[in-house]
């Protein structure tokens, strides 16, 4: 037997390396539902999560934020993209998300936890929040309710990169005169309102013609508006939650039941760096969602580190920041071993036949096995093959090599002159096997893949200045 045939699903199959956020036509979406894989940890979050989240809507709560952390490559956008898809109750070629889980979770209390959050109403807004900020905008106190603004007007199909242009927009849809203005616009500039908005400044005549023609608003009041606009829009916190608070409830009146709203935002905890300005920030607007939406708006947000580590690196006192731990209840952190298993069971998984075959090889071989690599005793956590099982699982790698692999991308990230490329680049540890287990697919069954071989991710990046 072939190693390439002894894996249960094709390992030649297209994975991405890293899980981004954006990219969500359907056939990505229902593929990261497919291939996600619950490991125990996972079982943990996701029980601790959808029970907060349920205990959120049963009774009024501050306790808002979801906090996720691990090193890259660990498995947090992954995770909350399938967050996202899980609240937002939609389908995904014709099943809901919680369906893709029916064998992934045996707990059936989690499951109906599950199924609830999925069938409650929401907006979910999934975002990476640095490549939503505008360029300039995190030398400004206001990083990060700029951002969510704009996320919240496109939600809605409002204008986000121009804010003051989504506030006239949410005035008319409130007064119900916003199709009437659309329509008129589109007849005088002879393209459709999405279409032009952001072209804002050639389009005086239309919109002050548009304003003036469907608005309670004079031609006067409507030029003196199109030219202060921009001028004259602030942003403040208050008013942003305030926005959202009457959004929910406007919803909730339309639909006849309660309705949330659920900002997921990836990346928070590289976004926010250890700036006091930006944490702040952040932490006054959970605190004002929180006490102005009463639970109905959360935020689930993504980090490297734990947020009570990020806050013991920022050089204020703790107690400056102790309502951001609080709001921030839940915390949810992915370890190494996690994406270990996940390498395991998603990549590489045995076909039951395979599994047989390789667990009587290792109890006719494993003397063999276990003089082939040893390690002295102060080398730290250099593991082997516990038993034939793990070697069925791990199989044709060996354990020493997961924790190995994974040092050599942090020291790369480190140390490396273009260590932050590999950050931000497409390789991940679930990657690195992935390219090792080709390049040795053609080999018999008892070969054992070196550990050089998971250098192809990895060694454009070893440039001489990196490792000079
Ligand atoms: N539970 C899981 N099931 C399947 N694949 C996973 C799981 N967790 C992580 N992965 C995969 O591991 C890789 C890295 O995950 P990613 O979410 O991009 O990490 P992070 O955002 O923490 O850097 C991706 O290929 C992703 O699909
Ligand atoms: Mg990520």
């Amino acid at each position: 037997m072939k190693i390439k045939e002894l894996f249960a699903k094709d390992i030649t199959r297209n994975i991405q390396g890293v899980v981004k956020i954006g990219q969500d036509d359907e056939a990505v979406i229902v593929n990261e539902l497919d291939e996600y894989v619950v490991t125990k940890e996972l079982n943990r979050h996701f029980d601790k999560l959808f029970e907060s989240y349920r205990k959120g809507t049963t009774a009024r709560t501050d306790k808002i934020g979801v906090w996720i952390s691990g090193f890259f490559g660990s498995g947090k956008s992954h995770f909350l993209k399938i967050i996202s898809y899980l609240l937002s109750g939609k389908e995904y070629a014709g099943l809901k998300a919680v369906g893709y889980f029916d064998d992934k979770i045996a707990d059936n209390r989690i499951l109906a936890d599950m199924k609830a959050a999925g069938d409650i109403s929401a907006d979910v807004i999934l975002f990476n929040i640095d490549a939503k900020s505008d360029s300039d905008s995190k030398v400004s106190k206001d990083a990060i309710v700029k951002v969510f603004m704009k996320v919240f007007n496109e939600m809605q199909g409002f204008c986000g990169s121009m804010p003051w242009i989504g506030d006239i927009e949410r005035q008319m849809s409130a007064s119900g005169a916003y199709e009437a203005f659309k329509e008129k616009f589109a007849e005088l500039a002879g393209d459709t309102w999405e279409a032009k908005r952001e072209d804002f400044y050639f389009e005086e005549d239309a919109i002050i013609g548009a304003l003036s023609a469907t608005q309670k608003m004079s031609r006067e009041a409507a030029r003196s508006w199109y030219d202060k606009s921009e001028a004259n829009y602030a942003i403040d916190i208050a008013t942003f939650a305030r926005r959202v608070r009457e959004y929910i409830e406007l919803c909730s009146k339309q639909l006849g039941k309660k309705h949330y709203v659920i900002f997921l935002i990836d990346e928070m905890g590289q976004y926010m760096g250890t700036d006091n300005n930006i944490l702040l920030n952040l932490q006054t607007v959970v605190e004002s969602l929180g006490t102005e939406c009463g639970g109905r708006a959360w935020v689930i947000a993504t980090g490297q580190e734990d947020i009570s580590s990020i806050i013991n690196e920022t050089k204020t006192s703790r107690d400056d920041f102790s309502k951001i731990i609080g709001r921030f209840d839940t915390r949810l952190s992915l370890s190494s071993a996690n994406v270990h298993e996940v390498i395991k069971k998603r990549l590489l998984a045995k076909t039951d036949t395979a599994a047989d075959k390789l667990r009587l090889l290792y109890a006719d071989k494993s003397a063999i096995i276990k003089n082939l690599s040893t390690f002295s005793h102060d080398t730290p956590e250099k593991k082997l093959y516990a038993n034939a099982e793990d070697f069925a699982d791990v199989y044709p790698f060996v354990p020493y090599q997961f924790k190995l692999l994974q040092e050599v991308f942090t020291g790369i990230r480190m140390h490396g002159a273009s260590g932050k490329h590999l950050s931000e680049g497409e390789r991940s540890l679930l990657n690195g096997f992935q390219e090792a287990a080709k390049l040795y697919g053609e080999s018999e069954d008892g070969a054992l893949i070196p550990f050089q071989a998971s250098a192809p991710p990895w060694r454009p990046f070893l440039t001489t200045t990196s490792v000079s």
